[in-house]
């Protein structure tokens, strides 16, 4: 086994990407690895023309994935919006992976990500010796994928600046990207395209100028609305996060998913479940992804300092954790939540007194 701690999605499912390829008969845009259909069973599971079996990667409706792969095969590029936990990045990347071959053309951008990091930096040993020259010229993501005729991921779009976002009207429009210092520029080759990702809920972000908005296409990822989806997206990630670590998953890990979930929801909406009773809700966003750390990070406590079953005193300091953004206002919120909910529910007895224990 690899001691690498995470390899890119090409190489942890590269035995399911080959099965696909292998017998791919539908027509492929210029460049693609994998033909439309192929990429959307590859993104949500099902069968290889073999029959090797393909999981899931991205759980929900059929109808986004294919328009955000449709869109990658057209002009415009691709901007995955949602609040956070969505599993943006997560289909970014497998997208990369299906499509090019190579998910790991990222640029993360932040408030301190400058037009150098998009578009094209310089050696400056090379630049002072020899003056500029393509060859003391340093490539970025964007630039290599251009060159190459393949994806490039632009992580938390919104959160650099919004002149240095405007640097991508030219690549987006014109597909090709000025030197003006060599008096040249690059030229992208098919099945160039981009796939930004950007979250709508948080602080410290720049709007897209409409000039950039136009040149994307935008799918929004929803939380999971079903409650058995979102417990089926939590339980198979808890699964392959604990088998990636080494870490068991207890025989009751599904019933402590279900309920974790459960408060998750009923927090996050404002209601309980069978909409009797109206809760406040905290500050953060509870999202799957959340749920999925949580529950993780119980699997590591209830192996490492527990007798190996999952319980509620192993969940909770993380439980807090993840409803308790706001020291006091959220604290509030969770102390009303386990008085009037957790407290009157039997099976949640050992959470009501775990989480008033760290809380
Ligand atoms: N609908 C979903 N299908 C599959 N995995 C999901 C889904 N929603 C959330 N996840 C999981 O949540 C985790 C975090 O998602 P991530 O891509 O980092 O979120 P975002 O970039 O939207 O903030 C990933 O491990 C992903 O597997
Ligand atoms: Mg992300």
């Amino acid at each position: 086994m690899s001691t690498i701690l995470r390899q890119p999605a090409e190489i942890t499912y590269q035995a399911e990407l080959d099965a696909l390829k292998a017998q791919d008969s539908g027509n492929k845009p210029e460049n693609w690895q994998l033909s439309p259909q192929a990429v959307v069973t590859y993104i949500l599971g099902g069968k290889a023309p073999d029959g090797t079996a393909i999981s899931a990667k991205y759980i929900g409706n059929r109808r986004l994935v294919e328009t955000a792969v449709a869109t990658l095969a057209t002009d415009r590029a691709l901007l995955l919006l949602g609040v956070p936990g969505t599993a943006k990045s997560w289909l970014s990347e497998h997208l990369a992976a299906a499509i090019c071959g190579n998910s790991t053309q990222v640029i993360q951008c932040t408030a301190g990500t400058d037009e150098n990091q998009i578009r094209y930096g310089w050696n400056y040993a090379q630049l002072l010796a020899n003056g500029p020259s393509r060859d003391a010229l340093v490539p970025t993501p964007l630039y290599r994928a251009m060159e190459a005729g393949s994806l490039c991921r632009l992580e938390e779009l919104t959160r650099m600046g919004s002149d240095v976002q405007d640097t991508l009207i030219t690549v987006l429009s014109e597909k090709m990207l000025p030197i003006p210092e060599l008096n040249d520029a690059v030229y992208a080759q098919r099945g160039f395209n981009v796939i930004a990702t950007a979250n709508n809920r948080d602080k410290g972000v720049n709007e897209l100028s409409s000039a950039l908005k136009r040149r994307f296409n935008v799918v929004v990822l929803p939380l999971p609305d079903d409650m058995k989806e979102e417990i089926g997206i939590v339980s198979r990630r808890v699964e392959e996060m604990g088998s990636s670590l080494s870490l068991p998953v207890p025989k009751n890990a599904a019933e402590e998913i279900e309920k974790v979930v459960t408060m998750f929801r009923e927090l996050r909406g404002g209601e309980t479940l069978d909409g009797k009773i109206t809760l406040k809700t905290p500050s953060g966003n509870l999202s799957t992804a959340e749920a999925i750390a949580v529950m993780v990070g119980g699997l590591s406590q209830a192996n490492w300092f527990g007798g190996g079953a999952l319980k509620a005193e192993d969940i909770s300091t993380n439980l807090v954790g993840a409803i308790v953004k706001d020291p006091v206002q959220d604290k509030a919120v969770l102390e009303e939540y386990l008085e009037t909910v957790l407290r009157k529910r039997r099976d949640y007895a050992s959470y009501y007194h775990a989480i008033n224990e760290v809380l």
